[in-house]
């Protein structure tokens, strides 16, 4: 079918654009009173996840409400240690949480792995068919998952923490332990966005939540090459990495087979520019909190970051939109995007 509105797989692929397309990470979710009212009347965020109907209805709310020019599905990147044999929980007002964690080779080889793995989520799939039945081409869908650092990075910790210590130090302690669950990981991400193509994501982007805790030598030997793998076995649609505050490693990331390069609110679009080309698609990095401003500040701030990066550009915040958002500054942001030309 085709779409009302390509212009950010227009974007995606590099080709010219009247103005940039505009997304939110984290679009989906509590900065919308009508996701606050689906979420009251359930059990939790899972049931949220785990109900295809449901999962397409508030993908499709910030489309409906904001006017973005996409859609990404509303899920999580924890259903992966999930299908793997991890159970996680997500925990009111603190965040995801694991019973059971990896601690080492036994954990590790208990888990399952590949299609097998990625077979368990067909709440997934259904979702994505769902909501495009509910789009019904008015704009992209973008399907995500975790990086497989950042994955065994909560698999081994548990829950958020500020200095991952016992994820961190497992690629010192046991290195090939490390190695064979990022692996599996792999394995299982491959899988998972080909089945979520095949299911009719028309763009895949992946985050890498925690690469800014790593070493340069570390995101080299434990993050990198898996990314690589990931990038190379999608090639039918465009593919954004997203790896938070990996400033480091941005040039060996630009030679990654990826189509977009998501950069967080610490980068200097033009710095980035200088060291990355005109031709390289990038996506961001507006930082969440300048939307608690007021709404012309947003504007002028907004206008700023388009010069900034010119061309070849995705607009977006430099991570998700924060919950507590005024929504008239989200609104802001999207309309400040949608009304500028090259
Ligand atoms: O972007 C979207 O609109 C799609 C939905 C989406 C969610 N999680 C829904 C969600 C996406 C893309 C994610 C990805 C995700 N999940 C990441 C990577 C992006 C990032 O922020 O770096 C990470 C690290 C997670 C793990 C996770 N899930 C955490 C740490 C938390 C708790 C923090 C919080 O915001 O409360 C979640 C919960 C979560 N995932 C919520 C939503 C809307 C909030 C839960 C709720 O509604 O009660």
């Amino acid at each position: 079918m085709k779409l009302e509105n390509d212009l950010l797989l227009r974007a995606a692929r590099g080709e010219a654009v009247a103005r940039p397309p505009v997304w939110l990470m984290r679009q989906a979710g509590r900065i919308l009173p009508q996701y606050r009212a689906i979420r009251e009347r359930l059990s939790g965020f899972k049931e949220l996840v785990e109900t295809p109907s449901l999962a397409a209805e508030v993908t499709v709310q910030p489309v409906d409400e904001l006017g973005v020019d996409a859609a990404i599905l509303f899920s999580d990147i924890l259903v992966i240690p999930e299908a793997m044999g991890l159970r996680y929980e997500m925990v009111e007002k603190k965040g995801p949480f694991f019973p059971r964690t990896i601690t080492g080779a036994e954990d590790v080889r208990a888990l399952r792995a590949g299609e097998a793995a990625a077979d368990e989520l067909e709440y997934v799939y259904r979702a994505i068919e769902e909501t495009r039945t509910l789009l019904d081409g008015r704009v992209p869908l973008i399907g995500f998952a975790g990086a497989p650092w950042t994955l065994l990075a909560y698999m081994v910790e548990g829950q958020g923490s500020k200095t991952f210590t016992r994820a961190r130090s497992l690629l010192y302690r046991e290195p090939a332990l490390a190695h064979e669950l990022l692996e599996k990981l792999t394995a299982t991400l491959v899988h998972y966005l080909q089945n979520k193509i095949r299911s009719g994501v028309h763009l895949v982007q992946v985050f890498d939540s925690w690469a800014g805790i790593l070493s340069p030598q570390l995101y080299r030997d434990f993050s990198l090459p898996y990314l690589k793998r990931i990038c190379e076995a999608l090639p039918e649609v465009p593919v954004t990495l997203f790896a938070k505050g990996a400033w480091f490693a941005l040039r060996e990331l630009d030679q990654l087979d990826c189509q977009v390069i998501g950069l967080d609110w610490n980068h200097r679009p033009q710095e980035v520019r200088r060291q990355l080309g005109e031709a390289r698609v990038l996506q961001g990095n507006l930082d969440p909190c300048q939307l608690f401003a007021d709404p012309a500040q947003i504007r002028q701030a907004t206008a700023q970051m388009l010069e900034a990066f010119g061309p070849r550009h995705i607009a977006n915040l430099g991570h998700g939109v924060y919950p507590d958002t005024p929504l008239e500054g989200v609104k802001a942001f999207v309309q400040a995007v949608q009304a500028h030309r090259y």
